[in-house]
This record gives C-alpha cells, structure tokens and sequence, in this order.
C-alpha cells in the first residue's frame, strides 16, 4: 500500500550558500501493508510529520520514491497529486485545517467535493453523503447544536474531532492520524479510538497514526519509531 525507497528530503531551512540544507530524512525503504495499522513515534521535532507530509504528497521527496497504490508521488503533477490525494486519503493533519467559515458538516464534506470517488463511496445504504457526514460527526461526539455553526467557534478538541470525522468520509484506503488524540480527555480518547479503528478495519483502510501517548501503541499491529529507520541525524554527526 506504502512503500518507500530511498528517501531524502531536506527542509530549505539553512540558506547559507556554503552548506547544503541537511537532510530531515534519510530512510532506506519502509513497507505498510494493505489494511495494516501503524503506530509511529518519535521524538518532537523528529520528523513525523514530516513523513507523514510526504507519504500522503503534501511534500515530495528530494530524491527517492515515495509510493501509495502504486503510484509514486513524484511522477504526478501538482494537480493530479491534489486528486489522487482527495481519492485515497484521509488526512487529520497536526493542526486539523479546517476551513473556519464552514460548518463542521460542510467541513466534514470537503472531500466528497474534491473527489467524485469519495462521495460516491460516502453514498450508502445509510444514506446521503451528508447524513454519513452527520453520522460520523455524532460518532465523535460533536453535539448536534454545533453541525450547522461555523467551524472557528468549535473548541480545539471538537475542531480535532471534526477533522477526523473528515477523514474518514467515503472510505479512503489510506488514513493518515498525526497526533489525533492530543486535546481529548480520557474518556473521548477511547471513543475516539475506538472509532477510528473500527472504521478503519471495516473499510480495510491502512492506518498510519502518530503520537506521543505510548498507552495507545498496543491497539495497532505494527509499531515504527522513526529514529531507528531515519539516519539522517548520524549521516549529519558523520559529516
Ligand atoms: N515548514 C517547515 N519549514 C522548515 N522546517 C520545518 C518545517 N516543518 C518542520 N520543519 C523542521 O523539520 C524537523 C521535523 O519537524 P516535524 O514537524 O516533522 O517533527 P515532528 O516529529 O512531527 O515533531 P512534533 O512531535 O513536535 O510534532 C524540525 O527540525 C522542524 O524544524
Ligand atoms: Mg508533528
């Protein structure tokens, strides 16, 4: 489903022109199965997410090749990297990205305008994409009082919530989890939890999560700290 092969990419954030931007990441091959879950963790400032950017074509790779189904990042243009992304996959990024004037139903949605695949993978027996929409919204807890209000009013927890609901519209084969948990309470996060891996295993999604709560660890098949699988920070002590 995933596959990486020889890796690199470099931040540009070092402008002298005497020395080159050192490497984020260096990583020789990873592979995650189809269907897998994938618990990755790793230092603040290790480069999560930053991998996580590249697995899911936010960034691509300096040099090396990144793939999902198949298809490398790299030999797609702009666009069709925005397409093929909206298609397959689920997104809950760091800082969630919702649009702040949107309701969190119309947020929730946002996929299924981008991609004809995920509204029409949204449409089920249930019904409309936009009653999938407000289901997946009441399976994460978000009150019916706020569906219809503009996004920016929701606290950090609901907005996280929010962007999970978002994710998991239609189905996509791949879910991208960069540290969904982070502002719930206990009880939420099992809620939470709970229906993300459901989701997940009913959809047969890949799931890549990371996080700081290694209390969460146990629940994925496969376990991935990235220091261990990034040399970059020893090729740099070595240079
Ligand atoms: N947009 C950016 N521009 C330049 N450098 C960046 C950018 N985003 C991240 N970096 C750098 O890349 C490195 C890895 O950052 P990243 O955000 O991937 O870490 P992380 O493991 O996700 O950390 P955290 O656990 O705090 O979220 C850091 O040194 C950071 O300064
Ligand atoms: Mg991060």
């Amino acid at each position: 489903m995933i596959q990486i092969d020889a890796l690199r990419f470099a931040w540009p954030q070092d402008t002298r022109r005497d020395r080159p931007p050192a490497d984020t990441l260096a990583i020789d091959a990873l592979h995650i199965e189809a269907g897998s879950t994938v618990f990755l963790h790793g230092p603040s400032g290790s480069g999560k997410s930053t991998l996580l950017g590249l697995l899911a074509g936010v960034l691509v790779a300096g040099s090396g090749r990144v793939s999902l189904l198949g298809t490398a990042w790299s030999t797609l243009s702009v666009a069709r990297r925005d397409a093929f992304r909206a298609d397959h996959v689920g997104y809950i990024f760091q800082q969630f990205n919702l649009l702040p004037y949107l309701s969190p139903t119309d947020n929730v949605l946002l996929p299924c305008r981008f991609s004809a695949r995920r509204l029409q993978r949204a449409h089920g027996p249930g019904g409309s994409a936009r009653s999938q929409a407000q289901s997946l919204l009441e399976r994460v807890g978000l009150d019916p009082s706020h569906w219809s209000r503009a996004s920016s009013a929701l606290s950090v927890g609901q907005q996280q919530r929010v962007a999970a609901a978002r994710a998991l519209i239609g189905r996509p084969e791949v879910v991208i989890a960069d540290e969904p948990t982070s502002a719930l309470d206990a009880d939420l996060r099992e809620t939470f939890m709970n229906l993300l891996m459901d989701e997940c295993r009913a959809a047969g999604s890949t799931l890549v999560f990371v996080s700081h709560d290694a209390r969460l660890a146990e629940r994925f098949d496969r376990q991935v700290s990235l220091v261990e699988i990034n040399h970059a920070a020893i090729d740099r002590a070595a240079a």
